[in-house]
């Protein structure tokens, strides 16, 4: 596929930031990566749905996008299926045809903007399950040593929003495939908040009603990045020690958290309401009325001006509260 100039990338990010790429270039094949890497001489960066993304200015380099397709079936026994999908391939299409196929796996994850090849640096989760669960290798090139290479699910050190493509393979590594095992055999997680209700309202504990019941739940409190522009979680929930998690709770009896391990999770949205910013917009920039976690582009703000706005809400969260809070956005 051919190059393109100084292209805007507002149609490439779900923030609709309007800025531009020096150059921009779609690829199919690896041939094509190989192409691009044997002499390359610019910066570049990789984009997928654009939904983790806030550019702060132009792009001076190359922005390169999966258009790899497809789900193939690779493998699998009478329990589970494998499934070889392309890193170009939009999420909520895969989490669609999965939930059609009778695949168990994804389901809590229907309706998450963003594509297949940023599932695994991402390890997207939401409703209790994250793509780490169910991926069993990811195919990407290696742009140094210009070979395709396989790593199993198990060594790419999924975390919370976190694996080893944010770490050490980060500007190294391209996505091109990632393997999934979906399970044959019905094994629904409805343990988060609401789900198992609205999945009961529904009809019961199908694939489908727990993807209507997830897709639901989403649509009430995230904005619709087609109609307000936005990012999803701008910040990631902190993790406190029981140290400061039980001064924390004697001052506020009321505030939500969830034990992992030895420490408490808090959720970022009940802080930043606290510190007064639900709801609040300047000019073209805020911070959503149903969920504070995301910010928001009402039309014509400029990606400093929704960086800036973070940076005042972390500013008077760690004044309130002495707790910092982590940006999932990338900031470019
Ligand atoms: N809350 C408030 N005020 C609000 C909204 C929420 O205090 O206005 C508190 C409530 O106590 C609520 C708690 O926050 O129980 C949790 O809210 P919610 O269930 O909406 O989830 P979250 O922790 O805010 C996380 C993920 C979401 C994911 C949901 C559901 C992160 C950073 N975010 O949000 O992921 O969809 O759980 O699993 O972990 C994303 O990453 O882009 C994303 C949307």
């Amino acid at each position: 596929m051919g190059r393109e100039i100084d292209r805007s990338i507002k149609d490439l990010n779900t923030f609709g930031i309007d800025v531009t790429t020096h150059e921009y270039q779609e690829f199919t094949s690896v041939e094509e990566l190989h192409d691009i890497f044997k002499d390359i001489n610019t910066n570049w960066m990789v984009i997928g749905g654009g939904s983790n993304l806030l550019f702060t200015r132009n792009w001076e380099g190359l922005l390169l996008k999966s258009a790899i397709l497809g789900v193939e079936k690779v493998g699998g026994d009478d329990k589970s299926q494998l499934l070889k999908i392309g890193s170009g391939m939009v999420w909520d299409d895969f989490c669609a045809y999965a939930c059609n196929s009778g695949l168990w796996g994804v389901e809590n994850l229907s309706n998450i903007p963003g594509s297949i090849g940023a599932a695994p640096v991402q390890n997207v989760g939401a409703y209790g399950t994250e793509a780490g669960d169910v991926i069993d290798s990811v195919i990407y090139f290696d742009t140094k040593e210009l070979v395709v290479k396989d790593i199993k699910g198990s060594d790419c050190k999924f975390g919370y929003r976190d694996s080893i493509f944010k770490r050490e393979l980060k500007d190294r590594a391209i996505v091109i495939y990632v393997v999934m095992r979906l399970s044959l055999v019905a094994n629904a997680n409805l343990a988060y908040g609401s789900v198992a209700d609205k999945v009961e309202e529904l009809g019961g504990c199908t694939l489908q009603n727990i993807r209507q019941a997830v897709s639901d739940i989403r649509n009430e409190k995230l904005p619709d990045p087609k109609v307000i522009g936005n990012g999803g979680s701008f910040f990631k929930n902190p993790v406190v020690d029981s140290g400061k998690y039980r001064s924390l709770i004697a001052l506020y009896p009321t505030m939500p958290s969830y034990k992992v391990g030895s420490a408490y999770k808090i959720p970022a949205a009940w802080l930043i309401e606290q510190a007064g910013w639900k709801g609040r917009r300047e000019a073209d920039a805020g911070v959503h009325h149903t969920q504070p976690l995301v910010l928001v582009n009402y039309g014509d703000a400029t990606g400093a001006e929704i960086l800036e706005l973070s940076e005042r809400i972390m500013l008077d969260v760690a004044t309130k509260f002495g707790v910092a809070l982590d940006r999932e956005i990338n900031i470019i």
